[in-house]
């Protein structure tokens, strides 16, 4: 059965430029045959914050968007999160949306993180705090990050790789994500994770 990839995308700004990184890692996750679910909050945009799904007693009472989006969450083996850097921190769109669900929900699964930036840096600092962030809901980040830098001359509108980094990184990055999720899937059946 293949493994199912939820790519959460971390930006609603007018005129985003990172959903074509975000595009072609789905697309290339496709192509190796991976399920995905690609998250952008601008297609279902959950709102700030006032409800956790989990503090819903009944959770048939959640939103439909929150029912649907755990939905995909839960039956995720892995993640990837692609987020621009935000004054040096995580994108809110980002942070935001994955602080609706339970730890529960994600955790003994690996994340993938790919951050992008307008300049030169790539968003490291964001993936610097992305680690720590995805740490505490739950998730191993494997040790490989991939930055991109200049967002728009990396990619096109459309998604496409614009240099032989960008392909050969995507492919790294899942390649280092697919390998943890197919492990921990193993393990997950083999031996229950602890409650
Ligand atoms: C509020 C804000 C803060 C930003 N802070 C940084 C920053 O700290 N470092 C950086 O390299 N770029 C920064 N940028 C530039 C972003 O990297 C660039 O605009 C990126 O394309 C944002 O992603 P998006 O277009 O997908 O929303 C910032 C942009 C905005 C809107």
């Amino acid at each position: 059965m293949a493994l199912k990839v939820t790519v959460f995308f971390g930006s609603v700004r007018e005129g985003r430029w990172g959903f074509r990184a975000a595009k072609y890692i789905a697309q290339q996750l496709r192509k190796k045959d991976y399920e995905v679910f690609l998250y952008d909050p601008e297609a279902i945009p959950i709102p700030l914050l006032r409800k956790p799904f989990h503090h819903y007693q009944n959770p048939d009472d959640a939103p439909q968007y929150l029912q649907d989006v755990r939905k995909e969450i839960i039956s995720s083996d892995a993640f990837i999160v692609v987020a621009a850097e935000y004054n040096h921190s995580m994108p809110p769109a980002l942070v935001n949306a994955m602080d609706h669900f339970h730890p529960d929900d994600y955790r003994h699964k690996p994340c993938g993180i790919c951050t992008y930036s307008y300049g030169s840096f790539g968003g490291v600092r964001a993936g610097v705090q992305l680690r720590s962030f995805l740490g505490e809901l739950g998730m191993i980040t494997p040790s490989y990050m991939f930055p991109i830098p200049t967002i728009l001359e990396s990619f096109t509108e459309d998604g496409v790789p614009q240099n032989e980094h960008m392909i050969k990184n995507t492919e790294k990055l899942i390649d280092e994500v697919g390998w943890y999720a197919q492990a921990l899937k193993n393990h997950r059946e083999s031996i229950p994770p602890p409650v």
